[in-house]
């Protein structure tokens, strides 16, 4: 049982009892229509009382059960509902918590609602593609108006329940117990007929068109790539102009057809990511976690000062180390700048900045940090100083201390024997800026003990980033696949293509920002040093000169207001350059190309099959967990457009034996010396299948 029923004299309660926040699913489905049954049976009940137990009222649909029969299996969530809607004697929802999704469907499909104060009331369906599909479209607007019904579904953002108190959603907010309250309540009205139902009443808004329109307007930008969003306008438009039973069908169309697009596909693919990443395979929940309740970081530069950042946010002391007092000095201001610019813009109160601010400090000294439970090294990317430091850690940390590497691209492993403990060294691969970026890569090293893997991992959460799990190999899984799809882009400026094209096609395609213009973010000299590196270790590697070149006129990126393209001071704005178009040609020239017409097709398929063919090695080598931790470290470190769920993903929309045979005619092409092709990928086409 799932639900269970309990009679207060007159009155049935029906609790819901499907922990952790009481979902749908059949169990509870088919308990809550018993219930409502043996209550009308009983001629000694007058109303019935639905509540949640423990958190909430609740979340909604059972995600167990997405994509099993189950989910489908009667009674639906329409069918309860209609039985609620239909039952003679009157069904007060209690409210408190959360009434989210079908959640708060059903509780519309009740006679009245009651709610305390706090409860978090939302339709957040559009998040995953789709829509309410169990009334919610058609019940919602009825009962709390147009413009904030839409505001709802179109946006999907939860409302306090206090927020709502005074539209039609409640009868009564509920001060004290809400059990008791509800009880009350149902008697005061159990004898009340007709019973109110919310399909009866009529939406008279005189304004409803222009509401809706400008609604249309607002969403304009975003609709083509999240269908979800119109057709969560047209259903609630359909509340107002059909009648009630023919809007629900219009509704149940809508659901039907959003279900089944790619876009809300890519949304579930990536909700469900973000839910297995945290998932490693041989480590169960009940692994006892270190305790991090303070932390430490060496290197108070970009990287440190954003991870110090971090730890101060989620309320966590944190004690930043440097060689030099102007570098700590440097740091503290860093950190101070960008939480007066967070209160500038009214996301946060002098006093959490004070108090933010007074959770960091500062030492030259490694005896100071010596208690800290985690410290994270962020100093510069070269060997001989993390060897320096980890060695210093390794003396003075307490034992079982977390000892972490912000490393991009050096060998965690190499970095744990410079330690006597290996099982407590970890990588942690923050992005930059640290204190925004959501992606965090924890990087097991072969010695970490999986109790210091869980516990960053938890960690990641506490301090509101998503971890994902990479094995060690130069770059991980982020830098590794960006590697090659940087290496393609460059070719393409040889084969014909200028910066502002390849970019264009690739925005287009729905990234955040163009391999150049990202590239000028980061800094172009980051690639050049890597570059220089890779060919001493991998002289087989080729790599186009192109970006060298630009980096020998000094153009280093936005820092020098020069890079790939030209940028004016204290100006973001990307400008074509000719000094770097005329570099790009001579360069062409030199080698004797004769440059082509290359079409935005070829571009986003040679840079996305780059990283699709990668991220097939990092797979295959088991360096990533799972196709879709691939997706989530792009989804959240790279902007790879969320509506396209991630590059593996993607390749299988597109279909792999498809994939594959583009990047077989690539490899036979100009710079086809550049792919070498997955096995794993082979052979997953081969066999008709996908990466997930
Ligand atoms: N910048 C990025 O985008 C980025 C992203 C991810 C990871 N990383 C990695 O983070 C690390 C730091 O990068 P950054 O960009 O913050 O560099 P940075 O040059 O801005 O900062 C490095 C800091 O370390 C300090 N430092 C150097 N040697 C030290 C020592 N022995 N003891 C204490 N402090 C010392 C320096 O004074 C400097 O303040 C590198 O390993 C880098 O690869 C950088």
């Amino acid at each position: 049982m799932s639900a269970s029923f309990s009679e207060h004299g007159d009155v049935a309660v029906i609790t819901l009892d499907n922990p952790p926040v009481n979902g749908l699913g059949f169990a509870t489905r088919s308990a809550i229509v018993e219930g409502v049954q043996r209550a009308v049976d009983d001629a000694a009940i007058r109303a019935i009382v639905l509540i949640g137990s423990g958190k909430g009222f609740s979340g909604g649909a059972d995600i167990r059960e997405f994509n099993t029969p189950k989910a489908l299996q009667e009674p639906s969530l329409h069918t309860v509902i209609r039985n609620i809607e239909s039952c003679a004697k009157p069904v007060i929802a209690a409210i408190h918590g959360l009434a989210m999704g079908g959640g708060l469907e059903l509780a519309l499909g009740c006679h009245y609602r009651v709610a305390s104060a706090g409860a978090q009331i939302a339709l957040p369906e559009v998040k995953l593609g789709i829509l309410p599909g169990a009334g919610g479209t058609q019940r919602l607007p009825r009962m709390i108006g147009l413009q904030q019904a839409l505001d709802m579904i179109v946006f999907g953002a939860p409302v306090r329940s206090e927020k709502l108190s005074a539209t039609r959603l409640f009868d009564q907010m509920i001060d004290g117990d809400l059990l008791t309250g509800a009880i009350e309540f149902a008697r005061q009205v159990a004898d009340a007929r007709p019973l109110p139902k919310v399909r009866d009443h009529q939406i008279t808004e005189a304004d409803a068109k222009t509401v809706l329109s400008a609604m249309r307007d607002r969403i304009q930008p975003q609709a083509a790539h999240y269908p979800a969003l119109s057709r969560c306008i047209d259903a609630v438009e359909a509340a107002v102009t059909m009648p009630f039973e023919e809007g629900l069908t219009f509704e149940r169309d809508q659901f039907l057809y959003l279900v089944q697009t790619t876009e809300s596909k890519a949304l579930r693919h990536a909700f469900f990511a973000e839910r297995s990443a945290s998932k490693i395979p041989g480590i169960g929940a009940d692994i006892a976690l270190r305790t991090i309740n303070s932390a430490a970081v060496i290197g108070a530069g970009t990287m440190g000062a954003g991870i110090a950042m971090n730890f101060a946010n989620a309320g966590i002391p944190v004690c930043m180390l440097e060689t030099q007092h102007a570098a700590l000095d440097k740091g503290v201001a860093t950190i101070r700048k960008n939480y007066e610019n967070t209160l500038k813009k009214g996301r946060l109160t002098q006093d959490q900045l004070d108090k933010r601010m007074s959770l960091i400090s500062t030492t030259l000294d490694y005896a100071t940090l010596a208690q800290a439970n985690i410290v994270i090294e962020a100093v510069f990317e070269e060997m001989s100083v993390k060897e320096t430091v980890f060695r210093r850690l390794s003396q003075v940390m307490k034992p079982g201390a977390i000892l972490a590497s912000n490393t991009s691209t050096l060998d965690v492993d190499r970095i744990a024997g410079f330690t006597s403990r290996p099982q407590d060294v970890i990588g942690t691969h923050f992005f930059s800026p640290a204190n925004v970026m959501k992606l965090l890569e924890v990087v097991r090293g072969k010695a970490t003990s999986d109790d210091v893997l869980a516990t960053v991992m938890a960690l990641a959460k506490k301090i509101g980033k998503t971890g994902v799990v990479s094995g060690v190999c130069d770059g991980f899984i982020g830098n590794r696949m960006i590697e090659q799809y940087l290496r393609q882009a460059f070719f393409l400026l040889e084969e014909g293509c200028l910066p502002a094209q390849v970019d264009g096609a690739i925005e287009r395609f729905g990234f955040a920002m163009g391999p150049f213009r990202m590239s000028d973010l980061a800094g172009n000299d980051i690639g050049w040093h890597i570059r220089q590196r890779r060919r001493i270790e991998h002289p087989d590697m080729v790599y186009s000169l192109a970006g060298d070149k630009l980096c020998e006129l000094g153009r280093y990126g936005q820092k020098t207001s020069a890079g790939w393209y030209d940028y004016q001071a204290g100006d973001r704005t990307s400008h074509p350059s000719d000094v770097v178009n005329q570099m790009i040609l001579a360069h062409a020239a030199d080698l004797g190309i004769q440059r082509r017409d290359v079409s935005d097709a070829e571009i986003v398929e040679r840079l996305m099959y780059a990283l699709v063919n990668e991220g097939a090695k990092i797979l295959e080598e088991g360096i990533a967990l799972r196709a879709s931790d691939i997706d989530l470290v792009y989804l959240t470190g790279y902007g790879f457009p969320l509506y396209r769920g991630g590059p593996m993903f993607y390749a299988g929309c597109v279909g792999l034996a498809q994939v594959l045979a583009a990047i077989q005619g690539y490899a036979s092409g100009p710079n086809g010396h550049a792919w070498q092709i997955s096995s794993l990928l082979k052979h997953l086409a081969d066999q008709g299948k996908t990466f997930q």
